[in-house]
């Protein structure tokens, strides 16, 4: 596939997805985590089936065993893909993997109650709790040689108190695109058994993991399992987030009962098409992955490359997984603040760090996930608008 991740910046524009369209149409958009490439050829072909059809009626509804093939379906993904030996009996469908984690909020904490999140991460990780009532507990992530990592003895201490209940751990990690080691794992692990709590494990972006092996959580080990529930989706590799398909994998059978206990109306309904999307990308869409991991290291590296050309200090990560870039900008003086200063200087559009917690100020998040003379040309503004500024 050479020419399949290389589109031009007309052709991208043709787009109407939330990406292309919030900004005016003379702004590159690097911001939100959706990328600009054609889908895999598998996932075209079962949509277009859909087309043909006009299947485009109410998706399968629960109870669950309406819905075999697509908990077998992605059973025998993560089972393949990640060494994962899952039951598809655990499996529940969600419309995204935001839902299941709101569910998660709900289920498994009460109004008031703190929730332990890293800082930085996702923001609406933090959107999510607040909007429950519940009370964000940031755990700082520290740096060493461009790789981003939990700090464990500040987890130990948000956990120490003993009302914590729940942990929201981004695995693969939005923004840094740490790929967890089983050391770190473990470590994570064992506070949390040590303290009781359960550990909501968002690993939308580990089918994007190119250069370390994604260790789910629920495989450290059974006791681990037994208070894990996965949440994720195949539509942030696969890219057809706007089709709205998620699930969850409870760890044990009392978790899963528990998830299972929310009525269908709050769980809401996936789209048919994000449930035939995901069958068709989990079912023949590996090797397409295998050629867009390739293409995102090579845009990964070239970025990291430019980005050091132009100034040193901006490059803080070496992302394992996905195609988002965390950024310092707190070296370069731009006014406002560094994410205004490169949308109305440069006419690019990055994402603002404040958004992903309290250390976020001075940082942006850049989305790589495009072609190369997509990248090229945004670089190139940006290159242009530093040396005026
Ligand atoms: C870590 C993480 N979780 C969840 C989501 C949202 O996924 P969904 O659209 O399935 O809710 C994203 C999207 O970028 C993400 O990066």
């Amino acid at each position: 596939m050479p020419d399949h991740f290389e589109i031009d910046l007309e052709t991208a524009r043709r787009r109407r997805s939330l990406k292309w369209r919030r900004y005016s149409a003379d702004v590159i958009p690097l911001w939100v985590a959706e990328m600009d490439f054609p889908l895999a050829p598998a996932v075209t072909e079962r949509l277009a089936g859909m087309v043909e059809r006009s299947d485009f009626g109410y998706p399968p509804e629960p109870p669950e065993e309406t819905n075999s093939e697509f908990r077998a379906v992605v059973a025998a993904w993560m089972n393949r893909r990640h060494q994962w030996e899952v039951d598809p009996e655990m499996v529940s469908i969600t419309p995204d993997t935001m839902r299941a984690i709101e569910i998660a909020i709900e289920r498994f904490t009460d109004p008031g109650d703190p929730v332990v999140l890293s800082d930085p991460v996702y923001y609406p990780f933090r959107v999510a709790i607040e909007e429950a009532g519940r009370r964000p507990l940031w755990v700082p992530m520290v740096e060493s040689n461009r790789r981003w990592v939990l700090d464990l003895e500040a987890l130990a201490a948000a956990f120490a108190p003993g009302n914590v209940q729940l942990f929201l751990h981004c695995s693969p990690h939005n923004p840094t695109g740490t790929v967890f080691t089983a050391d770190e794992q473990q470590s994570i692990a064992a506070l949390a058994e040590q303290h009781n709590v359960i550990v909501v494990a968002d690993e939308v972006h580990a089918d994007l993991a190119y250069d370390a092996s994604h260790i789910p959580f629920a495989t450290i080990n059974p006791e681990i399992a037994a208070r894990t529930i996965t949440a994720s989706a195949a539509s942030k590799a696969f890219n057809f987030a706007g089709l709205r398909c998620g699930f969850v994998i409870a760890g044990d059978q009392r978790l899963h009962e528990q998830v299972q206990s929310v009525p269908i109306r709050d769980r809401k309904l996936a789209s048919l098409a994000g449930y035939e999307a995901t069958i068709a990308a989990y079912g023949g869409g590996a090797s397409w992955l295998e050629s867009l991991h390739r293409h995102l290291r090579e845009m990964r590296d070239h970025v990291i490359g430019r980005l050091a050309m132009i100034e040193e200090s901006l490059v803080v990560a070496n992302p394992e997984a996905s195609y988002l870039l965390w950024t310092d900008w707190r070296q370069i003086d731009l006014a406002p603040d560094p994410a205004t200063y490169l949308r109305e200087n440069a006419g690019v559009a990055l994402s603002s760090g404040d958004d992903f917690g309290p250390s976020g100020t001075g940082f942006l998040r850049l989305n790589f996930g495009t072609s190369r003379a997509i990248l090229d040309e945004a670089l190139d503004r940006i290159e242009d608008a530093l040396a005026g500024s």
